[in-house]
Formats: C-alpha cells, sequence, structure tokens
C-alpha cells in the first residue's frame, strides 16, 4: 500500500521554553512520533533555547526520559530514539540580555531556503522580546516562521498589541497562532463533512436546525494552575478561543476554495455577525464541594474570588443563515467526566403522523471531539418486529471504521506542528479572528466586573449548575447528557 505519509521539508526548529511543561509533554513527543512516522526528514534539527544552563547532553537526557514517559510505545522504537536525539541540540539564552543569541545564530544552518521555525512555548509576553532578538540578530529569513501559544492577550487592547508587536518582525504569513482544538481529528472531519458533501448543506441553515449545542467539559479542575486560572475563567480560558472556534466552523458559510485566507474570512464572519448576548442568557458557576476541599477556592487559593470555572451561555448569529436558531455553549471544569461534542438538534418533521414517543428527542447529528471521537446521526426507525408500527431512535454510527483504514490518530500538536513546515495557515488563527473575538468577549466580562457578578455555586462532578439547566429548559429545550 502506497504510504500516505507525505514528509515534509527538512527544517531548523527553536523551541524556547524549551525546558518547560508543555514542551517537554506535549510538544517533544509530537514531534518523536511525527519522526518515527518519517513524516520529519532525518536531517531535520530542533535547538532547544532556555534559561538553564544545560549541555547539549543535559537536555538530550532530559527530552529522552520525558519521551520515555509521555511517548511510552513510540519510545520502544531505540534505534529512532536515539537518532531522534542526536539531532537536537540545545542553546542557553537570556531573553532580555545578550547571553546566547548569537550562539543560536550560529546554530542555525545558513541555506536561506530551509524553513526556519521559532516556537514560543513561552509566557505571552516575552513573544514581544523574542521577536525583537530574532530580528536584531539577523535569524528572521523569508522562509521563518513563528509559532506562538494562547492565551493571546487577556482582552482586546492586549491582544492587539501582542499582534502588533508580533508584526514588527514577522509578516502576517508567517505568524502561526496555535488554537490545539483546531488540530483534533474531528474538528477537521466537520468540515470535511459539511463541505464535501452535498446531503447536508440544504439542511444547514435555521429552517432545519433547531439549535446548536456546544460543550467542552472536563473532569479535572484548576489544581496547580489556579494562578492564571484565577485571573483567566472559563470565558477567557476556554470561550474566547476553543469554543469560538468550533462555533466558527459549524456555523460558517462555506469558503470558495480550501485556501487558509478563504476558510479564515468565513470564521471572521460569524464572530462578526454574533449578537450583543444579554446578561440573563449567561450563566455562570464555580464548583464547590461537600468535602470542603474539591472546591474552587481551595484551588486558586483565594476565597474571595469571583471568577468563573463554569460557563453556560445562549448566543445568537445575527445572519440570514441562523436567525431563529440559538448556539448554546457550555463548558466547566470538575464537571461529572470529560467530553466534548457538537450537537446539531434538528426540527421535528413538519408534519407528524405518528404518536411522539415520551422523550423523543428527534434527529441530531452529534460530533464527539473526546473521548472516543466519532459522528453519530440520530434518527427515527420503526420498532423491529411485529408488535405494531412502534418508533424507536437509531444511532447510526459514522466512524467510518468499515471504510477507512485504522489510522493510529494524530495528537493535534502533531498535526499543527507539520502544518507549520508545509506552510499552511487554515489550521491557525489570523490576528483579525482573535480580535474580533475579543471585542465579541469583553463588553461581557467587563460588566461581570463593574457589576461583580458572582459565579453561582456548583458541586464537583455534577453537570453544572441548575440555572444553567434552567437556561435550556425554559426554551423547552435540554441539554445532552454530559457522558463518555
Ligand atoms: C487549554 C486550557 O487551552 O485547553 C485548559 O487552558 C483546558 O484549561 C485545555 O483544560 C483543554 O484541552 P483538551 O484538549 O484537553 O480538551
Amino acid at each position: 500500500m502506497v504510504s500516505k505519509i507525505i514528509p515534509v521539508e527538512n527544517f531548523d526548529l527553536v523551541l524556547f521554553g524549551a525546558t518547560g511543561d508543555l514542551a517537554q509533554r506535549k510538544i517533544f513527543s509530537a514531534l518523536f512520533r511525527r519522526f518515527v512516522a518519517q513524516q520529519i526528514p532525518e536531517q531535520a534539527r530542533i535547538i532547544g533555547a532556555a534559561r538553564s544552563d544545560l549541555t547539549d547532553d543535559d537536555f538530550r537526557d532530559m527530552v529522552k526520559k520525558n519521551l520515555q514517559k509521555f511517548c511510552p510505545n513510540a519510545s520502544q522504537n531505540t534505534q529512532k530514539l536515539q537518532q531522534f536525539l542526536q539531532n537536537i541540540c540545545y542553546v542557553s539564552v537570556d531573553i532580555n540580555g545578550d547571553k546566547g543569541w548569537q550562539t543560536l545564530q550560529k546554530t542555525l544552518r545558513t541555506d536561506m531556503d530551509m524553513v526556519r521555525a521559532f516556537y514560543l512555548s513561552v509566557t505571552p509576553s516575552l513573544f514581544d522580546k523574542i521577536s525583537e532578538q530574532l530580528n536584531t540578530h539577523h535569524m528572521i529569513t523569508p522562509e521563518s516562521r513563528i509559532i506562538v501559544e494562547k492565551p493571546f492577550g487577556h482582552d482586546l487592547q492586549s491582544a492587539k498589541a501582542l499582534n502588533l508587536a508580533l508584526r514588527q518582525n514577522f509578516t502576517e504569513q508567517q505568524i502561526y497562532r496555535i488554537d490545539h482544538y483546531l488540530g483534533k481529528e474531528t474538528v477537521q472531519n466537520l468540515m470535511a463533512l459539511r463541505f464535501a458533501n452535498a446531503l447536508w448543506e440544504p439542511l444547514w441553515n435555521s429552517t432545519h436546525i433547531d439549535h446548536v449545542q456546544i460543550t467542552v467539559a472536563e473532569e479535572l479542575g484548576v489544581e496547580g494552575r489556579g494562578d492564571y486560572y484565577d485571573k483567566s475563567g472559563a470565558m477567557r480560558d476556554m470561550v474566547q478561543n476553543h469554543l469560538m472556534q468550533l462555533l466558527c466552523l459549524t456555523a460558517m458559510e462555506p469558503p470558495a476554495k480550501f485556501h487558509p485566507d478563504a476558510v479564515r474570512n468565513e470564521k471572521v464572519k460569524v464572530i462578526e455577525a454574533l449578537a450583543p448576548i444579554e446578561q440573563t442568557d449567561i450563566v455562570r458557576g464555580q464548583y464547590s464541594a461537600d468535602d470542603g476541599e474539591t472546591t474552587y477556592f481551595n484551588h486558586v487559593g483565594n476565597d474571595k474570588s469571583i471568577t468563573e470555572s463554569f460557563i453556560a451561555m445562549k448566543v445568537h448569529i445575527a445572519n440570514w443563515r441562523w436567525a431563529g436558531t440559538p448556539f448554546y455553549l457550555r463548558t466547566g471544569k470538575k464537571l461529572r467526566t470529560r467530553c466534548s461534542e457538537i450537537a446539531i438538534m434538528f426540527r421535528d418533521p413538519p408534519h407528524m403522523i405518528f404518536p411522539k414517543m415520551p422523550h423523543q428527542q428527534g434527529n441530531a447529528l452529534i460530533i464527539r471531539l473526546q473521548p472516543n471521537e466519532r459522528i453519530d446521526l440520530r434518527t427515527m426507525a420503526k420498532e423491529a418486529g411485529l408488535g405494531g408500527m412502534r418508533l424507536t431512535e437509531a444511532v447510526l454510527n459514522m466512524n467510518f471504521a468499515d471504510v477507512q483504514e485504522t489510522i493510529d490518530v494524530q495528537d493535534a500538536y502533531e498535526r499543527l506542528i507539520m502544518d507549520v513546515i508545509r506552510g499552511n495557515q487554515t489550521l491557525f488563527m489570523r490576528d483579525d479572528e482573535v480580535e474580533a473575538a475579543w471585542a465579541w468577549a469583553d463588553p461581557i466580562i467587563a460588566e461581570w466586573q463593574e457589576n461583580h457578578i458572582k459565579p453561582v455555586a456548583y458541586q464537583a462532578g455534577s453537570a453544572g449548575p441548575d440555572d444553567a439547566l434552567m437556561l435550556m429548559h425554559r426554551d423547552g429545550r435540554r441539554w445532552q447528557e454530559i457522558q463518555e
């Protein structure tokens, strides 16, 4: 069989923050798995950059240990592991000073046509300085790209400043803003489903869709990340970015071509069409527990905190396609289980000739992101047998398992890093997209702060606050169960 893996071209990747948690846990694992899969050429090099004084060997040992921990299967291939480590080196740099920058510059290969990727796995307050140092030390070539991770600012003003700072040294075409949700397999399948099939498009509008639910439920709390999280909350940490991206891909118009800017233009239009939201359409929650320990307050070390760890909201997209079809968004920490999905809930047939069954939910297309990625179509069917004409709900599983070769599903980072090397920005956020999302989120957050609006408590391990259930019930609808 012909291999589906198309190797990327040779590159030098400089990873700032190389000793940090994200780099060691996610980024090296992603690079290594692509190396084992032979998508990364053997000559490609990874240069770790961080503040600590380490030798190349110290750093390779650190990477090796973490690969064995976080990537146990792949790292059993000792030959590949050895080869991968040989192509890694380390430079100690002082981001604000002079130390290390010249060494880094000399470490890079001089071929001007070779891809150079600068991955900033560091706090956003350093993006500005690092990109300036790269420029000052003449490291930015036409084939260079810079990769940054969220948070992209904490409001519109800071996001604009960040974008401006990056664009002083790189062009927008060289900037790759990661939202790892866009790298998830099912999220991309949503685009294939919508834009490669004639079947759905005629139904994909408010005439046929009653409402859409987007849920990202997490079982974990904010323990260990309290400092960051308490300044952020679910709105900034999840809704402004990950849920917004899911909303955009679900609601966008079909782009004229599958081209990065054509796709991103359509996404921006969705964000810009979001109607102003009433506070009565928002429920904010904070987890609490009878044991007194599993509380949000304990996890952030601040018993006065009014930051939300849960949010549910009803959003309207004010355009022709979606007028009259609300989108309900919901995300939270310390919920019953980990479960992320987009549920497209269709309207009932215009005239029902069969009696409605109790609890009948109607047609739905459920796009499950995690765990157990899959797409389900809930239909009505006749209950088998001779017992008369009784209906039952039948779920069609659209896993495509019968028609597709089983593949080892890639982690979002694997796909995204390969896209950076290939120079494909489709799955990365453009500056105006990030800014539009903040322009929408800012007034909502400002109102909470100005009026000191407190979140309501919800039980850790539950489905969130009762008020969130009411947000649906009052519209005669109900949430999908949060379940694996
Ligand atoms: C991150 C958020 O961006 O996404 C975290 O900062 C959150 O708070 C995480 O837990 C969720 O990602 P995933 O892929 O585990 O759903």
